[in-house]
């Protein structure tokens, strides 16, 4: 495991998307995490793409999760939160028909999660990740399997709170249900480039890098990952 440290995240965000940038190659297959943490990573590839330094037309793009039963335009529905980022206006330059999501709306989310493995396995070329408070990677909550694969799952209480502010606030509007590729499915992943910022995530943080591997803390499964870069600013790294 690579770990850079740096004070802020800005900074971060920038020599993560160079990563990215570095390691594309045409076709390349990217998965993409939702939540605050990537934004300035797809805004800086947005930046690059802008500049004509790079460009995702003709790669493909995949999603990490997925709300269960949310509204086809809401926004806060992952497929569109990542089309906003990556291919409105231009975006990182990746089509429209090559973002991919799980299909929450599907009339058996199950068997749609299943699909969606079987589509990105072997696994992707270039995972991002965030990184939840309590240790969550994509929204494989604690206490799910090491090996699992994309899965339908229920979302815990403090992790529906986190996100009701997605939801005007309104517990009652956070789903309940997501289709999440499962912690196997992400270690397929040929390499995992993960960011974690703020004092939030210190305890996570310190897990993931110092803790026992375990299914109390999921991201700690990355330890048996060969390739995983690390980018952390210093609050996030304050217990380590
Ligand atoms: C969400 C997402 C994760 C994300 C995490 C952290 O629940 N499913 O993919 O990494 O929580 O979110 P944030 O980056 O906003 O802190």
């Amino acid at each position: 495991m690579r770990i850079i440290i740096r004070e802020n995240a800005e900074e971060l965000s920038k020599i993560a998307a160079q990563q990215i940038i570095d390691g594309y190659t045409p076709g390349m297959r990217l998965g993409v995490a939702t939540g605050s943490t990537p934004l300035g990573l797809y805004k800086a590839l947005r930046e690059a793409h802008a500049a004509g330094d790079f460009s995702m037309a003709g790669s493909s793009a995949w999603a990490l999760d997925e709300y269960v039963g949310i509204p086809a335009d809401h926004p806060e529905r992952y497929f569109n939160v990542l089309h906003t980022e990556l291919v409105k206006d231009g975006g990182v330059g990746l089509f429209e028909a090559d973002l991919h999501t799980p299909d929450g709306g599907a009339e058996d989310p199950k068997v749609a999660a299943k699909e969606y493995d079987a589509a990105i396995a072997p696994g992707v070329d270039i995972q991002i990740l965030g990184l939840g408070r309590n240790g969550h990677i994509g929204f494989n909550e604690p206490g799910g399997g090491l090996a699992s694969r994309t899965h339908v799952d229920v979302l815990t209480a403090s992790t529906r709170e986190a996100n009701a502010r997605f939801f005007d606030n309104d517990m009652d509007r956070v789903p309940t249900f997501c289709v999440t590729q499962g912690l196997g499915t992400i270690m397929s992943a040929k390499k995992i480039v993960l960011l974690a910022f703020g004092t939030d995530k210190a305890e996570a943080v310190e897990q993931l890098i110092e803790g026992a591997v375990s299914q109390l803390w999921p991201a700690t499964v990355l330890q048996h990952h060969v390739d995983v870069t690390v980018y952390i600013d210093e609050a996030a790294a304050s217990r380590l």
